[in-house]
């Protein structure tokens, strides 16, 4: 079968983001305005938003950074050992906020703030669930005897597993996961699980990082794993199926704190996120399955109407910018520099 030179799909949403505040802010805040008509802001700033009072006046600021552009950010708030669930079921009700975000202590970028054990906030998730208030997972151990290309496999078992059989109402997104089990246990759990895939996930394993040297801008968490966990994902991605949906995880990061020592963890896919998307689907002959991954799965789940609009995309080959400046300091985009095969029009 010959595959299409374009598509024309309702307009998508991205479903885990990361704006950041400030100068960087401003810079990135259209890349996703510019190709997401909605999207799941998260919380981990450095001074995290863990009210409904700071998640409305970040939500503010992420407006005033996308200025004209038609998108609307859902907030989130980060959960500590001492969330009040009353603010957060208020925030919910208010529509200040979307969902909340459940980052173990010392997981990865700004988490020293999160929960130090998930039975500290077993009220908050009480609460979750009777208001159908969804719970975003940042699925990782934080246990240091546990290998790291290990901890989200581990998660399922002594943290995810558990919770949802203590609460089977409860609405979960495990966040950009990156693992065979993680797939199965997504498929195996049911609808009230869903999960989110990005698109550094479907293209690159864990011997990327290392290619002729050690390449910091292809660090993330959940770093990236072994090549039979990213067939995994890019079957689950392309299935269709209603529990996997888009959510890129773009995670900026200067170039100054991302060549260091010791490297900040975040891939910055925003610039490409969905023209990547889209030809890793054309790769796996899954085009007609797009749709369902980027714009009808993920608003299901959260129970918001699909857009109403549409997006086109081309099969044109361009370049993706190799450097985004931010005052004296850069961010390197995800694929930067290098040609990609689909362009979104207009
Ligand atoms: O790689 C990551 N970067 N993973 C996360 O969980 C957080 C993110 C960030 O905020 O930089
Ligand atoms: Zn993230």
């Amino acid at each position: 079968m010959t595959s299409p030179d374009s598509i024309t799909i309702q307009r998508p949403d991205d479903w885990h983001v990361h704006l950041r505040d400030g100068e960087i802010l401003g810079v990135v805040a259209p890349f996703t305005a510019k190709q997401f008509a909605r999207a799941i802001i998260m919380p981990n700033l450095s001074s995290p938003v863990t009210t409904s009072a700071d998640a409305s006046a970040y939500r503010d600021r992420v407006k005033a950074a996308c200025g004209s552009a038609d998108f609307t950010p859902l907030m989130t708030a980060y959960l500590t050992d001492t969330t009040d669930p009353h603010d957060l079921a208020a925030g919910f009700a208010d529509g200040v906020l979307t969902a909340a975000k459940l980052y173990p202590a010392g997981a990865t970028t700004n988490s020293e703030s999160g929960v130090t054990d998930i039975s500290k906030i077993e009220a908050v998730i009480e609460k979750m669930e009777e208001i159908s208030m969804p719970l975003l997972v940042h699925g990782e151990v934080t246990d240091p005897d546990v290998d790291i290309f290990d901890r989200e496999a581990v998660f399922i078992d002594r943290v995810l597993q558990p919770l949802l059989d203590r609460h089977p109402g409860l609405k979960v997104v495990f966040e950009h996961i990156t693992t065979q089990p993680a797939v199965q246990f997504v498929r195996a759990t049911g609808p009230k699980l869903g999960a989110t895939i990005t698109p550094h996930h479907l293209m690159i394993n864990r011997s990327d990082m290392f290619k002729g040297g050690i390449r910091p801008h292809l660090y993330c968490l959940p770093v990236a794993k072994r090549e039979q966990h990213r067939l995994a994902l890019r079957e689950a991605a392309t299935s269709g199926e209603a529990n996997f949906f888009l959510g890129t995880d773009t995670a900026p990061h200067t170039v100054a704190a991302k060549e260091s020592a010791c490297g900040c963890a975040g891939i910055f896919s925003s610039p490409a996120a969905l023209e990547l998307y889209t030809q890793v689907f054309d790769e796996e002959g899954a085009l007609d399955k797009l749709e369902a991954f980027a714009s009808l799965n993920g608003a299901a789940f959260y129970g918001l109407s699909p857009n109403a609009d549409t997006v086109t995309l081309e099969r044109k080959t361009w370049r993706v910018p190799e450097t985004v400046s931010v005052g004296d300091d850069a961010l390197k985009p995800f694929m930067g520099g290098e040609e990609i095969s689909w362009k979104l029009a207009g």
